[in-house]
């Protein structure tokens, strides 16, 4: 295991301020491991596991996140909101601030790649899945409330869970970088749309999420415990759920799965 500290860092990853990387070569799963830590250990926001690899990557609902090496796994230590009822917000503050890294990465091709969101917290280029973020509530009676924020990032290699949503990966396209440079681009976006949400509020980090998900009006279906849903997508809620007229009807979906339709036709900001 490798310490990477702000003050005491190797030349990559660059950190905010007070946000610390301890670095395994392979893990069960950072979420795990960094809930395990927070369990036992004096902890503080900003406190990352990084992984090589992971055994037993989890996704959302109970999936399994692949996780084979050259791709970004990560958990991130977050202080969750006084009202834990907002703590899902944090997917969408995280999904932004993917983006925003994505973009933000030299490409080897002068064309901007259409980098959008899908609900409620996946990242795609050009449609695919790329992102994959998860985080998890990790409770302590005496340290309080945090959010474990975990982060899956395809650089070079993809998921091969046919069942999942179309896979991509940053190399595929002309975005050749390394894990370390993506923490150093990602906490750093991640810093700031955090610092905007407590700011402004939820308000402002759905403003943006509109802005690179769904066009309004498009199709969009939304996978359910109940089955398939589909509709014209209407926007989000001020708590995120996502609104769909259905020929019966508006739908306000707090938990689900977009099947198709999930990013939007915008390239860029
Ligand atoms: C999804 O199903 O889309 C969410 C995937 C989240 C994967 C990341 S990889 C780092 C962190 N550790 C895990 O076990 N899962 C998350």
């Amino acid at each position: 295991m490798t310490w990477y500290t702000a003050s005491h860092a190797p030349p990559e990853p660059h950190l905010p301020p007070d946000w610390r990387v301890m670095h395994f070569d392979s893990l069960d799963s950072t979420n795990a491991a960094l809930k395990r830590i927070v369990e036992q250990d004096d902890v503080h926001e900003g406190l990352m596991v990084w992984a090589g690899t992971q055994t037993a990557g989890r996704g959302r609902a109970g999936r399994v996140w692949q996780s084979p090496r050259g791709n970004v796994y990560v958990s991130i230590l977050i202080a969750a909101p006084q009202n834990i009822a907002q703590a899902p917000e944090l997917g969408f503050v995280a999904a932004v601030a993917v983006r925003e890294c994505i973009l933000e990465l030299p490409r080897h091709n002068a064309g901007e790649p259409k980098v959008s969101c899908k609900w409620p917290n996946d990242v795609l280029i050009e449609g695919e899945k790329v992102c994959g973020i998860l985080p998890e509530l990790a409770t302590d009676d005496t340290k309080g409330s945090w959010i474990v924020l975990g982060i899956g990032i395809n650089l070079k290699a993809v998921q091969l869970d046919p069942a999942a949503y179309p896979p991509t990966a940053l190399s595929l396209h002309q975005i050749d970088t390394t894990p370390a440079h993506v923490l150093t681009v990602l906490t750093r976006a991640l810093h700031k749309w955090l610092g905007k949400w407590r700011a402004e509020g939820f308000a402002a980090i759905r403003e943006h999420w509109l802005t690179c998900g769904p066009d309004i009006g498009a199709n969009v279906a939304v996978g359910l415990p109940e089955g398939a849903v589909s509709g014209a997508f209407m926007g989000l809620d001020e708590d995120g759920a996502l609104l769909l007229d259905t020929r019966k009807g508006q739908r306000r979906i707090v938990v689900g799965d977009v099947l198709f339709g999930g990013g939007t036709d915008a390239s860029g900001d």
